[in-house]
């Protein structure tokens, strides 16, 4: 017999019509059970998946008196032999429904408190009450299909990467702050009174520290802590495919990542993705679809008709020109159906991302329809429908505003827009959005700020501008971006103390500041450091989208919740004043957190 444990002989979803005759003996929960007054039907489910058994009163009295105490959820160990269903009760559904086993004998392994939800109905309660039981929600077969592919993500880049001479290497947990824009999470020190570690936002520099090791190539699965505001795509520790090359270009690095996430589609999803991935920079992504990460599953594309409408007479645009504004706009195929009342709806919408208002005229068989007809010539609205080949039917929409509110609130339209009129396609789109801008201006702040981090390297031919004028400075940065998400991000690093220098200064940062947190990184970069770059990808994310879940937290075995909770341990918990004592610290009453 094929033992695969001292405690059972095979996995209950893996017995078939073949094995008819063969006695088993198998362990699991009881999924449901069955009293028909003579006969008891215990459905039994293990990793593998379930399969019926069927006590008899009269043959097996012993099993039969244990059968009638299970309970769903109990564990159970039996006994039996593999026998056909008669014809009628055969379930077409079931992997194993042409067979049942005939129960010899019967262990009752544990008991299980009634529970809080049937397993099988657990995605139709609130996910609050999932998540405090996380490991009941976790049984059922969708959540561990979700673990499954997480599995298979780990074994896919594990083969492709050692194919590649990637080295697996750890960094350290308990380490220092660095610069990826969050909060960092602190531990303090209970040997050196008022020093803190920061857990890692990325291993960022170790891994750059590891170029400088002569690792060459580097990978690993590295744990990353952000106390940031959190969404359904952030957590406040995620995972990364973290990565780091010697002596590459963006193309190298580029091709290695695509054909990762080639294979990772394939072999999880039977999706082929692209044989070469779209490049496009970001000055274009902000043009045509008002973000950095565009979802190409959706046709609307935004155009800048400031040039056209500058002439006309309707105030709200001319006016934001003057002012050095854009008016941009989209076309929705179809959309010359909303009423006023949709349309009121949608400019509030558009408020909330910072316009003023949205403009906007249907053309209908009979001619254009719109409150602001009149401000503009017959000539010039024959062209805006020419720019976007509109039709009878659909609707133009324009925004007027800085060009940063037009861009945010426009991609905001285009995927509402895109939902309401079922426009998303189906499939798969992998970009790389590349050519980002070294810096960004942090207007709360006065200050300018690096937009990957200031490790990344600008393009040579900008270094000249770095303390100029840092707007002009592009970033040897770039993103891949599947259907809307940003699933990774990386750079070509600055591998020259001088340079690296002169980036903190235009950051804004003194000698001491730079010398007091990065003191360290520029002295090791004094020491031979080989031209490197790298890439991290979000596997969370990753996950999200292989298996099609709508929240990040579905991919995640024990995640927090949007307040950054754990419910199933409880944490963040208090700790006994001791404990405090011995890291140095006092809790300042009126900032403790009510419960
Ligand atoms: P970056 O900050 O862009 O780059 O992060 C890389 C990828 O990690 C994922 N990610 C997150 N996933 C879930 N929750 C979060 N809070 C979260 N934050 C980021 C995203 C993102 O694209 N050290 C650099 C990489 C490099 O330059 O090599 C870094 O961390 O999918
Ligand atoms: P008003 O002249 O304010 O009544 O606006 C006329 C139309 O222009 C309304 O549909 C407004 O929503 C729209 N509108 C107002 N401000 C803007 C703006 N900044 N960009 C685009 N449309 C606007």
């Amino acid at each position: 017999m094929n033992n695969i444990s001292t405690m059972r002989t095979h996995y209950c979803g893996e017995l078939t019509s073949e094995m008819i005759g063969e006695n088993v003996t198998l362990c699991g929960w009881v999924n449901s059970t069955r009293d028909h007054g003579g006969l008891i039907f215990i459905d039994l489910r293990d990793v593998s998946g379930i399969v019926q058994s069927v006590i008899d009163p009269v043959d097996t009295p012993q099993a039969h008196k244990k059968g009638h105490q299970v309970r769903d959820e109990f564990v159970l160990q039996l006994t039996g032999k593999i026998v056909r269903r008669p014809e009628e009760t055969i379930n077409p559904r079931l992997k194993t429904g042409e067979i049942e086993v005939e129960v010899a004998t019967l262990e009752i392994l544990n008991a299980s408190r009634p529970l809080p939800f049937q397993i099988d109905e657990a995605k139709d309660i609130s996910e609050e009450v999932r998540l405090r039981y996380r490991f009941l929600d976790l049984r059922r077969a969708e959540m561990q299909k979700k673990l499954k592919t997480r599995h298979q993500v780990y074994q896919i880049t594990r083969r492709i990467l050692d194919k590649h001479r990637f080295t697996e290497v750890e960094t350290p947990i308990l380490s220092r702050s660095t610069p990826e824009g969050a909060r960092d999470y602190l531990v303090p020190s209970r040997v050196h009174a008022g020093k803190f570690y920061a857990l890692p936002q990325s291993p960022q520099l170790f891994k750059q520290l590891l170029m400088v090791s002569g690792v060459e190539r580097y990978y690993q699965f590295a744990r990353c802590f952000r106390d940031e505001d959190l969404r359904a795509d952030r957590q406040p520790e995620h995972t990364q495919i973290d990565m780091e090359m010697s002596y590459v270009n963006e193309e190298d690095i580029l091709l290695i990542v695509e054909e990762l996430a080639r294979s990772l589609f394939r072999e999880v999803k039977a999706v082929d993705l692209p044989s070469e991935f779209p490049r496009m920079t970001y000055q274009e992504a902000m043009l045509k679809y008002g973000t950095d990460r565009p979802d190409l599953r959706i046709p609307l594309e935004i155009k800048d008709v400031s040039e056209l409408v500058k002439d006309s007479e309707f105030k709200v645009f001319t006016a934001t020109i003057q002012k050095g504004g854009v008016v941009r706009g989209l076309c929705i195929p179809g959309g010359a159906v909303l009423s006023r009342k949709d349309l009121d709806d949608y400019t509030s919408f558009a408020g909330n991302y910072g316009a003023k208002g949205m403009a906007w005229i249907k053309c209908q068989e009979d001619g254009l329809q719109s409150r602001i007809l009149k401000f503009f010539p017959e000539k010039m609205l024959a062209e805006l429908q020419e720019v976007f080949s509109a039709k009878a039917g659909d609707l133009m929409v324009f925004i007027a505003d800085r060009e940063s509110v037009a861009c945010q609130t426009l991609a905001q339209l285009r995927l509402k827009f895109a939902e309401q009129f079922s426009l998303v396609e189906e499939g798969y789109r992998p970009l790389w959005v590349t050519n980002f801008p070294m810096m960004e201006y942090n207007e709360e702040e006065k200050r300018w700020e690096a937009m990957h981090h200031p490790f990344t390297s600008p393009l040579e031919e900008d270094i000249p501008y770095l303390e100029k004028d840092p707007s002009r400075v592009r970033a040897r940065a770039y993103d891949l971006v599947v259907n809307g998400t940003e699933l990774g991000g990386g750079s070509i690093r600055i591998h020259r103390q001088e340079v690296q220098e002169k980036v903190f200064r235009s950051l804004g940062m003194d000698k001491k500041d730079v010398q007091e947190q990065f003191g360290f990184f520029l002295n090791a970069l004094q020491y031979g450091t080989p031209p490197h770059g790298g890439l991290a990808i979000g596997l969370d994310r990753l996950c999200m989208i292989l298996t099609d879940s709508s929240s990040i937290r579905d991919v995640i075995p024990f995640p927090k919740t949007q307040r950054a909770i754990s419910l199933v341990s409880g944490e963040p918990a208090p700790v006994y004043e001791k404990q405090l004592e011995e890291l140095h610290i006092k809790v300042m009453e009126e900032e403790e957190e009510e419960k």
